[in-house]
C-alpha cells in the first residue's frame, strides 16, 4: 500500500499533513510513505526528517501521487491535482464542504474516494480524530498571543520601582474549545479575564478557569445548547439583552477574543460599530471567526484593521496555521488514528470499513458518487 504526503498549493496553508512521527507509525503498518519534496517545510519539517522517518521523497505532486492507494492532505485537493490521482483512491483531508458542492462533484467525477476530517462525530472513540478541536484550541492560544503582541501595554499586574502597572482586562466571547483555551492562555499571561457565551454549561467552565461569567442568564439562555453540544441561533429579543449587557462590558476591556459559531451558520454579529467605538485607545480586539464572515463589525478576513482612535480589529486568517509546525503535528496524529482504521492489519492493504459510523460520517464521495447526505444535489 502506497501513501502519497503532498505539499499544499494554497499559499495561505503552511500546514502538513504528516510528520516524521506518524510516517514511522504507516511504516509500521506496513505501508510506504512517499512525501512530495518540500512538503513540510513552512511547519519545520525538511525532507531530510521525512527520509531518516522511512518516506521517500519524490520531486513533484505528480510523482508522489503516482499510484497512491492513499493520498493526505491539509486542504481539499483542486482541479490540477485531482488529475494525479488514481481512480479509487482514498484522499483525506480538511474538506470545507459547505458551499463548494461543485467541488465535491469534480472530486467524484475524479473517482477519488474524499473524506472530510471535519465531520467527524464527537464521539468518545473519535476524540483521538478530532482536528476542529486540536486546531481550535491552537487557535485561541494563538489569538491571545496575537492580541498581546499588538496591546501596546503589558497583560500582568507590575509593581516595579518606577510604579504599578495595571493588569490587562481581558474578554472572551464564545466559550467553546478556541474560547477555553484563549481564557486560560489569558489568565496564565496574568490578565484578569471575563467570558460569554449562550451555552449555560460553559459558565462552570469559565469559573472553573478562574475567569468571570458574563451573560444575561435567562429561561432561553437556559434552552441555549443543542442535544450536540453546539449553540443555538438566539431570538432578536435575547440578542438586544445580551448587546446591552455586552455594551457595557466591552467598553471597559484593553482586549476581546470573539470565538462564536453556530453551525452551518454564518457568524453571530456580537461586536457592534458603536461598541468598538466605546473601546479605550489602543484596545485590540481578535476575531476568530472572521473567515466566517466575523463576529465584530468592521473585521476583514487577513487584516489588521487599525481605527482613527487606535484600535485595531485583528482578523487573521487560518490561525491555527501561525502554529504550522505544532498544529500539523496534532493534525497528522488526528489523520493517522483515523487512517490507522482502513489499513488491514493482516493483509497491510487499503480496507475501508464502509459500515464504521466515523467512515459513514466522514465520506464525501466514492465510485463517482457524492455520497454524502449532506451534499446531495438539490432536486430541480
Ligand atoms: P463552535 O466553534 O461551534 O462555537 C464556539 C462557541 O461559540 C460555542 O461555545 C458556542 O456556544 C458559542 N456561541 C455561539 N453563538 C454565540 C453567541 N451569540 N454569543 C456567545 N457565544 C456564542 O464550538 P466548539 O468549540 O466546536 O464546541 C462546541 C461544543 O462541542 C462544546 O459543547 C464542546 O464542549 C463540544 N465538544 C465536544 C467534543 C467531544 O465530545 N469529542 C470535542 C470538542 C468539543
Amino acid at each position: 500500500m502506497r501513501i502519497a504526503v503532498l505539499s499544499e498549493t494554497d499559499p495561505a496553508e503552511p500546514r502538513v499533513s504528516a510528520v516524521p512521527e506518524t510516517v514511522k507509525k504507516f511504516k509500521g503498518l506496513g505501508a510506504d510513505v512517499v512525501v512530495q519534496s518540500g512538503a513540510g517545510d513552512r511547519a519545520g519539517v525538511p525532507d531530510n526528517e521525512y527520509e531518516a522517518a522511512g518516506a521517500s521523497i519524490a520531486g513533484s505532486a505528480a510523482d508522489a501521487a503516482r499510484d497512491a492507494d492513499l493520498v493526505l492532505k491539509v486542504r481539499r485537493p483542486g482541479a490540477e491535482e485531482l488529475g494525479l490521482f488514481k481512480r479509487g483512491a482514498v484522499v483525506v483531508a480538511i474538506m470545507d464542504p459547505y458551499g463548494h458542492e461543485d467541488a465535491l462533484k469534480a472530486m467524484a467525477e475524479a473517482g477519488v474516494d474524499g473524506f472530510a476530517m471535519e465531520l467527524m462525530p464527537r464521539i468518545t472513540r473519535a476524540q483521538v480524530m478530532d482536528v476542529l478541536s486540536s486546531q481550535a484550541n491552537l487557535a485561541g492560544y494563538r489569538a491571545v498571543v496575537d492580541g498581546a503582541a499588538e496591546y501596546g501595554r503589558s497583560m500582568p499586574m507590575m509593581m516595579t520601582a518606577a510604579g504599578t502597572v495595571p493588569a490587562a482586562r481581558v474578554f472572551v466571547m464564545g466559550v467553546g474549545v478556541a474560547g477555553l483555551q484563549a481564557i486560560a492562555t489569558a489568565r496564565r499571561m496574568g490578565a484578569v479575564v471575563t467570558a460569554t457565551d449562550v451555552r449555560p454549561a460553559t459558565k462552570e467552565q469559565v469559573e472553573s478557569l478562574g475567569a468571570k461569567f458574563v451573560a444575561v442568564e435567562d429561561d432561553e439562555f437556559k434552552q441555549a445548547e443543542t442535544a450536540g453540544g453546539y449553540a443555538k441561533e438566539m431570538s432578536d429579543a435575547y440578542k438586544a439583552k445580551q448587546a446591552e449587557l455586552v455594551a457595557s462590558h466591552i467598553a471597559k476591556q484593553d482586549i476581546v477574543i470573539t470565538t462564536a459559531l453556530i453551525p452551518g451558520r454564518p457568524a453571530p454579529k456580537l461586536v457592534s460599530e458603536a461598541m468598538v467605538a466605546s473601546m479605550k485607545p489602543g484596545s485590540v480586539l481578535v476575531d476568530l471567526a472572521v473567515e466566517r464572515g466575523g463576529n465584530v463589525e468592521g473585521a476583514k478576513a487577513g487584516e489588521i484593521v487599525t481605527l482613527a482612535k487606535g484600535v485595531k480589529i485583528v482578523g487573521h486568517v487560518n490561525v491555527a496555521g501561525r502554529l504550522a509546525a505544532t498544529a500539523s503535528s496534532l493534525y497528522a496524529r488526528n489523520l493517522y488514528n483515523f487512517v490507522e482504521t482502513m489499513i488491514d492489519k493482516e493483509t497491510k492493504a487499503l480496507a475501508v470499513k464502509w459500515d464504521d459510523e466515523l467512515v459513514k460520517a466522514t465520506n464525501l464521495t466514492r465510485d463517482g458518487q457524492v455520497v454524502h447526505a449532506s451534499f446531495q444535489p438539490k432536486a430541480a
